[in-house]
C-alpha cells in the first residue's frame, strides 16, 4: 500500500542532474514551492555537493543517487518512489553533457555515452513512470533540450545529434499520451551564463586536435571555443532564469510542446522559420568565427 499521506496533495517530482548548473537552480526554485515533494537525484560521487550547500531531506525533499547511465539504480528508485510516495507526477529529464569534437574526433565509445546520457536515458526514465501516470490520467514530462537541439553548430555535432533525438522522441510522445492528460514540454535554454561551459567534455581525439597546431581541425576549435566561451560569459540568461521558466511552464495547464529558454532561443527559432533555408545556412556559416582560416594548412 503506498505511504501517500502526508503528500496526497503534493506533486511528486523527480529531478535529475540536481547537484549543480541548472538542476541545481530546480531545484531550488521547487523547494521554494510547497506544491511539490521533490526527488532531487545525482550521482553518488556528487552527493556530497548537496550537504555543502546546507540542502538536507524534509518531508518534502528526498536526496537520492542516479546516474541515468545506471539501469539498475533507475529501477530501484522508480520502484521505491511506486512504494513510497505512489509513483512519478512530474519528471524533469536535465542530467546531461556536452562533447565537444568534430565529427571525425568521436569514436564510437564516445558517441554511444553521449547519446545514451542525453538521449537514451531519459527515454528510459520516461518509460518507467508512464504506466503510471496514465493509470492516475494526469503527468508533466520536462525534458531539457537545448538550442542544440533545433541547430547544429560545428564541433557540437553528437550533442546536437542527441538533442535532435530528444526533440523527435519527445514531439512523438507528445500526441501519443495527451489522452491521458500527460503533457510533454522541451524546454530549450541557448547559452546559459554560468560556469558549465568548464563541463564540456572532449573526445580523446578532440582533445589531441586542440593541442597540435597541426591539425586540420585546429582553426575549428580556436575559434569555436573561445567564441562559444564568450556567449555563455556574455548571455544575459542565467540557470536561476531557466529554472523559473521550467517552473511555470509545470504549473501551466496546458503547458506548449516546445518553450524556448532564453533570447537567442527565441532569434534562431525565428531565423529557421522565417529565411529560406539556404540563405539561413549560408548567413550562419560566415558568422562563424574566423570561418575563412578554417582548414588552413
Ligand atoms: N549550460 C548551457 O549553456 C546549456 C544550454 C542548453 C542546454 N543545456 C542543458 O541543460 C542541462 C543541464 O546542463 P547544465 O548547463 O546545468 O550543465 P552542468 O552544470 O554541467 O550540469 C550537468 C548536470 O548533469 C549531471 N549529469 C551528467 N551526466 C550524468 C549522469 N550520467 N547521471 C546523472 N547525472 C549526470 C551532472 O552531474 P555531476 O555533478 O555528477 O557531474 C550535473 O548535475 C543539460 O541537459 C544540458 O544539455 C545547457
Amino acid at each position: 500500500m503506498p505511504n501517500i499521506e502526508s503528500n496526497s496533495k503534493r506533486k511528486v517530482v523527480l529531478l535529475t542532474g540536481a547537484s549543480r548548473g541548472l538542476g541545481l537552480s530546480i531545484l531550488k526554485v521547487l523547494l521554494q514551492d510547497s506544491g511539490f515533494h521533490v526527488v532531487a537525484t545525482a550521482r553518488r560521487e556528487s552527493l556530497s555537493r548537496f550537504q555543502d550547500l546546507s540542502i538536507g531531506e524534509s518531508e518534502s525533499l528526498w536526496i537520492r543517487p542516479l546516474d541515468v547511465l545506471n539501469k539498475i539504480e533507475r529501477d530501484i528508485l522508480l520502484q521505491e518512489i511506486e512504494e513510497k510516495l505512489g509513483g512519478v507526477d512530474i519528471l524533469i529529464n536535465n542530467a546531461g553533457y556536452m562533447l565537444r569534437a568534430v565529427v571525425e574526433h568521436v569514436g564510437e565509445v564516445e558517441r554511444f555515452k553521449q547519446m545514451d546520457t542525453n538521449f537514451r536515458a531519459p527515454m528510459a526514465l520516461i518509460r518507467g513512470v508512464l504506466p503510471r501516470m496514465r493509470e492516475k490520467r494526469f503527468g508533466r514530462i520536462i525534458n531539457i533540450s537545448s538550442v542544440g537541439g533545433m541547430m547544429a553548430m560545428p564541433t557540437m555535432s553528437v550533442y546536437s545529434a542527441s538533442k535532435f533525438a530528444l526533440e523527435g522522441a519527445s514531439e512523438a510522445l507528445w500526441y501519443e499520451v495527451r489522452p491521458w492528460n500527460i503533457r510533454v514540454t522541451l524546454v530549450q535554454p541557448g547559452f546559459i551564463n554560468s560556469d558549465s561551459y568548464m563541463n564540456v567534455k572532449l573526445t580523446r581525439e578532440s582533445e589531441r586536435a586542440q593541442r597540435d597546431k597541426n591539425s586540420p581541425y585546429y582553426n575549428h576549435y580556436h575559434s569555436m571555443v573561445p567564441f562559444i566561451n564568450q556567449m555563455m560569459k556574455l548571455s544575459p540568461a542565467s540557470p536561476e532564469k531557466i529554472a523559473n521558466i521550467v517552473l511555470k511552464t509545470i504549473r501551466k495547464k496546458r503547458p506548449p510542446l516546445r518553450v524556448a529558454g532564453t533570447i537567442d532561443a527565441h532569434i534562431f527559432n525565428f531565423l529557421r522559420k522565417a529565411l529560406p533555408r539556404k540563405l539561413y545556412h549560408l548567413i550562419l556559416y560566415y558568422s562563424l568565427p574566423k570561418v575563412l582560416r578554417w582548414g588552413e594548412e
